[in-house]
This record gives structure tokens, sequence and C-alpha cells, in this order.
């Protein structure tokens, strides 16, 4: 029988922070590795990069800079079902092929309904009843109208008509109708099921065509839309994810702190029977969390207990595991399902440490909340230095909105401060600008780490990384610059 100790005590775990890639024998320029990886077994990245299911940090602005530039952001769910589905569709109708369910009125509608929808989209489709799949009648674009008196005149006096629109038919190709545009130097082709009916079935746009052009390395789906995933928790899960299908999501996150829990299981395997959709499970941190979320039905498990930027959880309950070894240990557990390594990520060198341990992808939220895309509202300090806030899900404010049942506590909807236990911190960070121009940063980090350990690709990383066990508490003191910061680099802000 095990002594008591080695029961109760289980080994020695260890933080990004106490390891260190091993350098190897390199043919490899850093500019040329590859960092495609596998989200799912379906769903491709083309850089290893979620962000997190966070109010502070995922809508659909940063979902769909992220996916732009090769990553996935996971919209959060501190929303009614409804405006999160409208959130994902959002992305989903950003840079498209086929855009189907645009946004649509009807002839009767006034400019001042017009104007809503061409604040975010050039031309609206109208339908003869003004829904996305009526019988087509004309298109209005924001060049056709003035506001002479947007209350009373009404659209169809405006739109160009039907037979002045460039139309095609169901199962017609994108390249298809992309050579339409060309030739027509119009804006928009009009899909239509036939010539009788004229149910309009889709779009193409012009706009989506250069976007093409300008992010070559965006992250889409089959039909050239960008990809984006939305979380779930263990409540309303199933009409939540009913409306997120239909909005077009790509995967589906079941968003825990506890995912090695029955009603996490439960709802995974309910997902799974009853929706054809990719679904990442979590979090855990041990092997039989892991293979528990895998046996359930998983395409992907998410690691990571209280390594969050904003995480009080080891503090409060005194559980967790530091996210190194976590990440290992189930990495090892998941076999050929990917694992993703959720929070902790200070620095571009931890993205590399969690995928040489064989991640497949990291989740990151406090790095993303302080750029421009993110939802958190800016703070002005007295000394004029601009930041973003950045809160937990877990902390009181988050879990006020909706985010309890993450941490198994009150339902939403009855919220009451003072029956609420918090998990997380509501803060600040600075403000970074750009997130592409923070990305570029953290991905270059990873590429020069794959350089330095001799791997083209991301699955060639995973297998060949070896890694230095530093002295406790010595590793993290002799990595960091020990001399004043005279200016800020990039990657390194001065507030560490
Ligand atoms: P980073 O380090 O990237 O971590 O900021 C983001 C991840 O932290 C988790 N998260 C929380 N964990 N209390 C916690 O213990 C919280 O209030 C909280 N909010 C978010 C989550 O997994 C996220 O992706």
């Amino acid at each position: 029988m095990a002594k008591l100790i080695e029961r109760k005590i289980e080994k020695l775990g260890l933080t990004y922070d106490d390891i260190l890639l091993r350098a190897e024998y390199s043919e490899m320029d850093p500019a040329k590795v590859n960092v495609a990886s596998n989200l799912t077994k379906k769903i491709k990245l083309k850089i290893p990069i979620l962000s997190a299911a966070m109010d502070t940090v995922t809508e659909a602005k940063l979902a769909i800079a992220l996916a732009l530039d090769g990553g996935l952001g996971i919209i959060h769910k501190n929303y009614s079902a409804e405006r999160q589905a409208e959130e994902v569709a959002l992305v989903k109708r950003f840079e498209s092929g086929f855009v189907e369910k645009p946004l649509t009125l009807s002839p009767a509608n006034t400019l001042r309904d017009a104007r809503e929808i061409n604040k975010k989209y050039s031309g609206i489709p109208i339908t003869k009843d003004g829904s996305s799949n009526g019988r087509l009648v004309g298109l209005l674009t924001s060049k056709d109208y003035y506001f002479d008196d947007p209350d009373t005149d009404t659209i169809d006096k405006y739109m160009t008509t039907f037979d002045d629109l460039v139309i095609d038919y169901e199962g017609i190709t994108l390249e298809q109708a992309n050579q339409r545009l060309k030739e027509s130097k119009k804006g928009k082709v009009l899909i239509i099921d036939n010539d009788k009916d004229r149910r309009l079935m889709s779009i193409v746009c012009r706009r989506d065509l250069e976007k093409n052009y300008d992010y070559p390395n965006s992250c889409k789906d089959e039909n050239k839309r960008l990809r984006v995933g939305a979380a779930v928790g263990v409540r309303d899960y199933k009409d939540r994810a009913g409306l997120l299908i239909k909005a077009g999501v790509d995967v589906i996150v079941v968003d825990t702190a506890h995912g090695h829990s029955k009603n996490v299981i439960d709802a995974i395997k309910d997902l799974k029977k009853n929706f054809d959709i990719n679904i990442i499970g979590g979090n855990v941190a041990t092997k039989d969390g892991t293979e528990a979320l895998i046996e359930a039905g998983a395409d992907a498990v998410k690691v990571g207990i209280g390594p969050g930027a904003i995480c009080t959880t080891r503090i409060v309950t005194g559980v967790g595991s530091p996210q190194a070894s976590a990440v290992l240990e189930c990495v090892e557990a998941a076999g050929d399902i990917p694992i993703i390594a959720d929070g902790g990520i200070k620095y571009s060198g931890d993205i590399a440490k969690a995928i040489g341990l064989g991640a497949n992808a990291v989740m990151i939220g406090g790095l993303f909340a302080g750029t421009n895309e993110a939802p958190g509202e800016t703070v002005i300090t007295e000394d004029h230095r601009v930041y973003k806030s950045y809160r937990g899900m877990g902390s009181i404010g988050a879990m006020m909105d909706g985010s309890a049942d993450r941490y198994f506590q009150t339902i939403p909807g009855e919220p009451n401060v003072k029956k609420l236990v918090a998990e997380g911190i509501e803060g600040m960070v600075p403000a970074i600008g750009p997130l592409a121009d923070h990305l570029y940063q953290l991905i270059g980090g990873l590429k020069q780490a794959m350089g330095y350990c001799g791997a083209k690709t991301i699955d060639e990383f995973q297998k060949k990384a070896t890694f230095i066990q530093a002295m406790p508490g010595t590793a993290s003191h002799e990595s960091h610059p020990r001399v004043d910061i005279l200016k800020d680099a990039p990657n390194y802000p001065r507030r560490t």
C-alpha cells in the first residue's frame, strides 16, 4: 500500500515558468514554418489560437479580426441566446462566399429602417414580404437615397428593381458567381431559386472578394465564411445550441469551470445526440477528466483550472493544477483528440511551450482584452494611461450578468450578489491597439521557437519538443530582463 503522502500529494506540478524548450539542431528558417493546426478532426486553424469566451474578450468584432488572421473566436454567453446567435451571424456574414439569409427589408419599409442595416451592410435585398427568402423585388444600397423624409419615405421609391439586378440561380458555383461580379462591375450577385418564384437564396458580394485578397490566411468554412465558435453552459444549452447552429456556428464549447462533472458530461452527450456539430468540452486538468469528456463525445478538450490572469479559483477554493503539467497529462490521455490549453498565456513563449507539450491550440483571454477589438470598456487613468477592462467570468460582475452557471452557482435571472462566491476578479489591462499587430508578435514568437527546435509544422513540433525543468523559482528570474526598461518592446510590456 502506497504511503499516505504518496496517495494524498500526487506529484510535482509545473507551470509554464518552470520549464524551457530545449534548443535542437535546426535547418529551419522560422519564417518558413507552418503553424496550421487541427482544432478538431474537422476544423483546421491557420494559427493555433482561440480567443476566450469572456464578455470582455470575444464578441463578433474580435472573432472577425481573429478569424481573418487564421484563428477562431468563441463568443461568450453572457447574452441572451438570441443576441449571442446574432453575434455568430455577424461573423458568418462578414466575409462570405454565399451569404445565406442576408438581412432584408420589404418595399414598404422606411428609409430609417434601411439606414440601420446600411450602417453595417452597403446593400439590402428587398423582398416582397421582407423575409430573407421571400420573393426578390429589388436592391437598395446606401447610395440610392438621401434623408428627405426618412420616417415616411418608403424603400420602393428608391430601390433598384428586379430587372436591373445581377441575378443568378441556385446551384451556381462560387467561382461562377465571382466571375459574374467581375464582369458586371456591380457590387452584388443575387441568387434566386427560379424565374417563377424568384425566392432569394443567397447573395455574393464584391466587398468579400476584395477581403479574400486582403486576408489570404483567414480561417474559413467550406462556403468561404469566417469560422466562429460559441459557448453554452449546462442549463439552457439545448435551445441555445439550436439557435447558434441556425446562425451558422462552427463549434460549440460546453464551457464550465469543472468539466469533469456529471452535468457537463450529460450535456455533451445530449448535444452530440441531437445535433451534428463539433463540441469542445471543458475545463479539465486531469487524465480522468479528459477521458470522460472524450467518452461523452467531445471533439476536443479544453484544459485549465485556475491559470487565467483574472482567476482566483486556486486561491478561493484551493483547487487547481499547474498548467504545464495539466496540459501534458491531458495530452497523454487524449490520444488523437486535440487538446486546447486554456489560460495562463502571458507571453508568446508560453504559446510555444503549450504547443510543444502537445496542445493543438491555446485559448487566450488577458492578452487580447486590451486590443481595440475587445468589447471591454476603455479606462483612462488620472496619469492619462489607457486601459481596457478585463474581468473573470467568475467575478461578481460577470456572474451577475449571467455566467454564474459556469461556476455551478445561482441561476441566471435570479441574481443575488450576496449568494455568489467569486472565483475571479474585475480588473484592467493596458490598451494595446489592433489585434492583428499583437497576433503578429505572438505568432512570430511561436515561429521562432519552432525554428530553435528544428520543427517545420505544429505536428512535428509537438512530437520533437523536449523541455528542461528549471530549479523551482529560478527560471522565471533568469529568463526576464533585469534592467529598467527604456523603451517597450511590442511583445514584452513594461508592467511585468
Ligand atoms: P488568460 O490567462 O488568458 O485566461 O487571461 C483566460 C481563461 O481564464 C478562464 N477564466 C476564469 N477562471 N475564474 C477562473 O478561475 C474566472 O473568473 C475566469 N474567467 C475566465 C477561462 O478558462 C478563460 O479562457
